[in-house]
């Protein structure tokens, strides 16, 4: 079968949010929470920061696996701690897993330049890796951040004419914020809305 990452909704340019399985020089099984970009059909780009097992693990093995899942209980635990054992599978897949894909990483750059608000921009590896195969478990679709930040401004949207000028202040700082992540990793859909509900809180007097 012909790897193509738009299986699992993947458009090229996009950032997704996944978890990342790896294992380090003693076969013990790492999970983390990772975004990655597609770059291509088949070809990746993630932006790690030193210091991450994850990290360490690819540079050793040069390889990894991309799990496609939204369990909300999987990226809290596998940010907070680890995963024990029983969450993975004997290939180092993640049993919840709704889909994965094999990759093999093929490029380690330094990452000098970000549009985010992390102040060490030397700090990061930005690894290019090449998609091996694509296991699909169920239909799904990798998860994007945009939209779930378009549905928080219009819900706060909404509440906008119903408090005082601090919360106002809070509204807006959420939505620069919003907006900002949006213009990073959305899709043109979600960046289309954000201009609207942008256009709305200009007509009430504000600058978003
Ligand atoms: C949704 C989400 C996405 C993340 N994306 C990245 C990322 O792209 N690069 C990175 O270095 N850390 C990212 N992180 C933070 C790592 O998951 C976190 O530092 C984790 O503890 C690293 O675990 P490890 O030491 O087991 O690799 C992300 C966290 C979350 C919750």
């Amino acid at each position: 079968m012909e790897i193509d990452l738009a299986s699992l909704g993947m458009e090229k340019g996009r950032q997704y949010e996944t978890v990342i399985t790896t294992i380090n020089s003693e076969n013990v099984k790492n999970a983390a929470p990772m975004g990655v970009i597609c770059l291509d059909k088949n070809m990746i780009l993630n932006r790690i920061f030193k210091g991450s097992h994850t990290l360490d693990n690819i540079l050793l093995q040069k390889e990894f696996i991309v799990n496609i899942t939204h369990d909300p209980e999987i990226f809290t635990k596998s940010t907070l701690g680890n995963l024990p054992p029983e969450y993975f599978n004997e290939d180092n897949s993640l049993k919840c897993a709704e889909a994965y894909f094999k990759c093999e990483s093929i490029k380690f750059i330094e990452a000098v330049k970000q549009s985010d608000p992390i102040k060490k921009k030397d700090e990061a590896i930005v690894i290019k890796s090449k998609v091996n195969e694509i296991i699909i478990n169920k239909p799904t679709k990798a998860m994007n951040r945009g939209f779930g930040y378009v549905i928080e401004s219009l819900s706060n949207l909404t509440r906008f004419d119903m408090v005082g000028e601090e919360q106002k202040e809070y509204y807006l700082n959420r939505f620069r914020e919003a907006n900002r992540v949006v213009k990073k990793v959305g899709y043109k859909q979600d960046i289309q809305a954000m201009k609207e509900i942008k256009k709305e809180l200009i007509k009430k007097g504000y600058e978003p």
